[in-house]
């Protein structure tokens, strides 16, 4: 189910076709995150200067905000190899030591999903990024050794969706850590317009701002949406992509003017008119879509949260006076008293 959904900010196979050509390869290239890119790029020439490796770099932030591109601009800017594994992929303590052992003197170590290490992997790491040894024990028994290995001197770059799922001695380990936010409008719009040059397509600024406002601060969101409005407007014989592309092309992709789908709309009106604006449990909520639990937290509900249409309390999830309003509905006066601590104030 989740692979049909355009506005999903998670990768899918579709997706790798363009990614690669889209990925800004230098620091210039990488719109936005201008606290993580300055804090990087002290770090980075220091480093440089030094003529050492850089501090181990932490990435986290939701999917699709560009942690992986970032961690290949950071080796090209040091001029080092990239190796690349993630969390689930190393099953074995030995799978981490064969890669490790292999690194040239400052490469980087991209491992992806860092929060899925297994425990016996994640203790090799400990002393491999504090003092570049692997640490290991040959034989059993009374005859069992401690052996010592040193390591080139490398920089690990984690990326991780779920950084309050890393244990704490590995985040120690982190010298640098860098927290991604969702973007901006004007950058999303800088992004699919930079997007629409290297796939030689001319596009009108206001249609590459409607593509924008509606990828819930997303790149890889406004990427994916380009290319449907990209083919939509070659349907219409166009040869630029004009705003009314744009907006045609997401009214029949049912994805509404802040970028909310059919099933956010769903969810939001079964909370309403089901659940009476809530508390509602997580399951319950799930079951009215068909998914599970798990599904809504990491797919659907952090956007939900983010626009104040929805929030979390200790009893369930309860339904905000935007949210109302943006199905069209007012939310009832005893809800509003109730609920007025989890309402923000407009900010976005
Ligand atoms: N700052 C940016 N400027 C321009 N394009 C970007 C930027 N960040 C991401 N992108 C685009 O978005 C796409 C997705 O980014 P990326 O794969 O780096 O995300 P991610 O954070 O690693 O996601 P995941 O958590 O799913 O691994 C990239 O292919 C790239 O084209
Ligand atoms: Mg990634």
């Amino acid at each position: 189910m989740e692979e049909e959904r355009l506005v999903t900010s998670t990768y899918s196979e579709t997706d790798s076709e363009i990614e690669n050509v889209l990925r800004p390869k230098s620091m210039e290239g990488y719109v936005g995150q201008d606290k993580v890119k300055d804090n990087l790029a002290v770090s980075i020439a220091a480093a440089k200067m030094r003529e050492d490796a850089l501090d181990h770099v932490l990435l986290y932030g939701p999917a699709g905000l560009g942690k992986t591109t970032l961690a290949h601009i950071i080796a090209n800017e040091l001029g080092t190899q990239i190796k690349i594994t993630s969390g689930p992929a190393i099953e074995r303590a030995g799978d981490l030591a064969a890669i490790l052992t292999n690194l040239n003197e400052r490469d980087v170590l991209f491992i992806d999903e860092i929060h899925r290490l297994n425990h016996n992997v994640e203790e090799i790491l400990y002393p491999a990024m504090e003092d570049y040894t692997l640490d290991f024990i040959i034989g059993k028994g009374p005859s069992a050794k401690n052996v010592q290995l040193p390591l080139p001197k490398f920089t690990l770059i984690g990326a991780t969706t779920k950084a309050g799922m890393l244990s704490s001695p590995l985040r120690d380990r982190f010298g640098v850590i860098c927290r991604l936010e969702t973007y901006s409008n004007a950058e999303l719009t800088e992004i699919v317009e930079r997007a629409a040059k290297m796939l030689s397509l001319s596009i009108e600024h206001l249609a590459a701002e409607e593509v924008a406002k509606r990828s819930r601060g997303t790149p890889r969101i406004a990427n994916r949406l380009l290319r449907r409005v990209r083919d939509y407007s070659i349907v219409k014989g166009h040869d630029t992509i004009l705003l009314s592309d744009a907006q045609g092309a997401l009214k029949m992709l049912e994805i509404d003017e802040l970028g909310l789908d059919a099933i956010d709309v769903k969810l939001l009106q079964s909370m309403a008119e089901k659940f009476g604006g809530g508390p509602c449990g997580l399951d319950t909520l799930a079951a009215t879509i068909n998914e599970d639990g798990n599904t809504i937290e990491d797919v659907y509900e952090p956007y939900l949260l983010q626009l104040g249409f929805i929030a979390r309390t200790p009893r369930g999830r309860v339904l905000l006076r935007r949210g109302y309003e943006h199905i069209g509905l007012k939310m009832p006066e005893a809800k509003a008293e109730q609920y007025s601590m989890f309402e923000r104030n407009e900010n976005k």
